[in-house]
């Protein structure tokens, strides 16, 4: 068995890692743990989970997760990974990060975008951006994975296979995708009450948001030059559910029937994603709740315009599911064991 352990269990992310991980047939959790001064049982915190587990979840200890734990799930708000994942990673723990803290490459982006200064610049070199549907083979040597982002997730997905093709103007990617509110997390905040959000859809941090430099350094990577995309997200009032709209300019002829056969390429030993039939759109009701990726393509041939759509939960596929897909590969079980 895999023994593992959460930290931030209470959080929205935490809850779905639980509950994904106590069903997994492979896998023993050994410790919960959240910033809470008092222990909690996890499932008086998360009545769903009752019956499938009864754990109590206290202050973090990583003496007491490196003891028990071959890895450990950090569901933590960023800034705060950093401070855990050196002690355990020293501890012999393999770490799966679900915060932003060893996405960027560069220290200097992440206190650009994420206002502080990064503690542990040195071991960003050795994670390993965990988006299985491209670094599977890396992930699976990783003892640090930097688990994507849920917008990322949902436009590095979206748009992987065009990269670096010679089909696409890079230089003019535009991204429109909407979020649940879920995404935000569990803090409690003003413009995420319920008066605030139902029967009400508003974009936010238009260009300014801060998944737009990890969308723009995965496909830069995959495309060998700068990417720097229009990425305007936009809160719709559901709990979950990520549906992102991309809008490209085609610099050749290409009938739709071919820029499927791409994708349908590209993804054939992606277990997750799945491409669309012609004419088919991703709708979140569909992936609510699994981890799949859903991806549409239309070709609109008149304007040489390429419309492509995908839809995830943003805490499965999008967060736990697909943390949890990282340590089916770093451990050697089948990919798909324990997710749906
Ligand atoms: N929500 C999403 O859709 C999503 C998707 C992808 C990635 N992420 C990322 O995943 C991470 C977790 O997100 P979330 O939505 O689950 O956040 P959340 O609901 O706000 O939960 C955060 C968790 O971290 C715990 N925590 C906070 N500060 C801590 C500290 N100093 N020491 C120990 N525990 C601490 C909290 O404990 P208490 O409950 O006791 O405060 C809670 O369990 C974030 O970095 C987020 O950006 C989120």
């Amino acid at each position: 068995m895999i023994t593992v352990s959460i930290v931030g269990a209470t959080g929205y992310t935490g809850h779905d890692l639980v509950k994904i991980l106590s069903g997994h047939p492979s896998v023993k959790i050994v410790d919960l743990s959240a910033k809470l001064e008092v222990p909690v049982m996890i499932e008086d915190e998360y009545p769903d989970l009752a019956g499938s587990i009864s754990m109590v979840c206290g202050h973090p200890d990583t003496g007491r997760v490196i003891e028990k734990s071959d890895i450990a799930f950090l569901a933590l708000p960023h800034t705060v990974s950093m401070k855990y994942a050196p002690e355990l990673l020293d501890g012999g723990v393999k770490v799966i990060d679900l915060s932003a803290d060893f996405r960027l490459e560069s220290p200097r982006l992440f206190k650009e975008w994420y206002g502080e200064d990064h503690t542990k610049p040195e071991l960003i070199d050795s994670a390993v951006y965990g988006m299985p549907e491209l670094n599977r083979e890396r992930i699976a040597k990783s003892s640090l994975v930097a688990n994507p982002g849920c917008y990322p997730t949902a436009a590095i997905l979206a748009l992987a296979p065009l990269m670096g093709e010679g089909l696409v103007d890079e230089t003019r990617i535009i991204i429109d995708a909407k979020s649940g509110v879920t995404g935000a997390g569990k803090k409690a905040s003003l413009e995420l009450l319920f008066a605030e959000c139902n029967e009400s859809v508003r974009s936010y941090k238009v260009g300014s948001h801060q998944h737009t430099p990890e969308i723009d350094q995965e496909l830069g990577r995959l495309a060998g030059r700068e990417i720097g995309v229009i990425f305007t997200p936009t809160l719709v009032p559901v709990n979950r559910g990520i549906l992102c709209s991309c809008y490209l300019k085609l610099v050749k002829d290409i009938p739709g029937e071919d820029v499927l056969a791409i994708y349908r390429r590209f993804y054939s030993g992606a277990p997750f994603v799945r491409v669309l039939k012609r004419g088919e759109w991703p709708d979140t009701k569909y992936v609510t709740n699994t981890n799949y990726c859903d991806i549409g393509i239309g070709v609109l041939k008149d304007k040489k315009e390429l419309v492509v759509v995908s839809a995830i939960d943003n805490l499965v596929k999008g967060a736990a599911g697909q943390a949890v897909q990282n340590m089916n590969i770093m451990c050697g079980c089948d990919e798909k064991e324990g997710l749906v």
